[in-house]
């Protein structure tokens, strides 16, 4: 048992895993069905293809193998977990909770499971939530999991969004463990969240069970988006920096929300952050919503790129608006 008493301590990323459907839908399948074009696609957003849930599938089933992932990579059971947290807009239904089915799918029959929902940063809300539950040493060990599957919610008649988005799930383990309370601890090293209703009708969905008792379609002011996204998520990567006495220069990696690569490009540069250490998966999973940067990280941990020890700045802006960024230490 690790002594809390005396010292500081971190939420430390035990494990990642991710899932993926099978199923990849091209920006070619897309012309044949809708008037949109590859050029268009990949000029405005940079995506090439989405992977799609398949029938059977369902946001917790594609939770659950980022989860079984996940704890294999941090060679944990799930009894050693006591916290559940699914960020996701795209709940299998309005109640139970994913967080609880995927808790039933591991076999757990302890800890606390529960669903957080800040859409595109939901991943981000989630990794803060769990830090903050970890920190206080009320528990030991979370599964922060980020899945969806927006392709359920997406008008696929509405050209200016179905292209956009693609199903997933990424995992991650947080552990507590002692820490000296420097930014050379391995960990969460700090969490900045903030959200403006005032945007709340700038990117929604036009259903739900208490307005219109049906699940509704997304729908979204692509250009108002794209408008604040780049001020916003530079600004609380800023707030991350200057709480933690870091620059840009010491990230080793930046992992964004997968949303749309020129607003990715963007703040990187305005933040001075090198293209080389920009991880990009937009191209090839499309806006996974609340799993994306979970199945970035798992990305460019599997291929190398991200090591123990690796400085990692994460943020995502999305529905609301929310918007926020974490800075890990790997
Ligand atoms: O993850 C949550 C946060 N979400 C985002 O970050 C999304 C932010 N927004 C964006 O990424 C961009 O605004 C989009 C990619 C959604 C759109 O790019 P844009 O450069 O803002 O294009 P636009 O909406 O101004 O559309 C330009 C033109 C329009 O035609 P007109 O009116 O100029 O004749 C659209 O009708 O492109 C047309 N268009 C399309 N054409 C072919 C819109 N969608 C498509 C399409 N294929 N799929």
């Amino acid at each position: 048992m690790i002594d809390f008493q005396k010292g500081f301590r971190r939420s430390v990323v035990a494990g990642a895993g991710s899932y993926l459907p099978e199923t990849i839908v091209t920006n070619r399948d897309l012309e044949q069905k809708l008037a949109t074009s590859d050029e268009w696609i990949v000029q405005r957003t940079g995506i090439t293809q989405r992977h799609i849930a398949g029938p059977d599938e369902t946001t917790s089933t594609l939770g659950l193998r980022a989860a079984r992932a996940a704890l294999r990579d941090a060679g944990l059971e799930a009894s050693d977990i006591d916290l559940v947290i699914v960020a996701t807009s795209t709940p299998d239904f309005t109640f139970p909770s994913v967080a609880t089915q995927i808790q039933f799918g591991l076999g757990m029959t302890g800890g606390a499971a529960f669903d957080l929902q800040a859409v595109c940063s939901g991943f981000v809300f989630a990794v803060a939530t769990a830090d903050k539950f970890l920190m206080s040493g009320s528990h030991r060990r979370a599964l922060v999991i980020g899945a969806e599957t927006f392709s359920r919610i997406v008008d696929w008649e509405d050209r200016t969004t179905c292209v956009l988005f693609g199903d997933g799930a990424g995992a991650i383990v947080l552990e507590a463990a002692p820490g000296e309370g420097t930014v050379l601890d391995r960990g969460v090293l700090t969490s900045h969240l903030r959200s403006d209703g005032r945007h709340r009708e700038k990117l929604y969905v036009d259903g739900g069970p208490s307005s219109t008792r049906t699940t509704g379609h997304l729908r979204m002011s692509g250009k108002e988006v794209f408008r604040h996204a780049v001020g916003m998520v530079t600004d609380v990567m800023a707030d991350a920096f200057a709480a933690t006495g870091t620059s840009a220069a010491d990230l080793d990696w930046f992992v964004p929300h997968q949303a749309n690569r020129r607003i990715i490009d963007s703040s990187a540069e305005k933040l001075g952050i090198a293209p080389a250490k920009v991880v990009v998966t937009v191209d090839r999973h499309a806006n996974t919503s609340a799993a994306s940067i979970p199945l970035a990280l798992c990305v460019a941990r599997d291929d190398g790129r991200i090591k123990r020890g690796d400085l990692v700045m994460i943020e995502a802006m999305g529905g609301g608006f929310t918007w926020g960024s974490a800075l890990i230490r790997w």
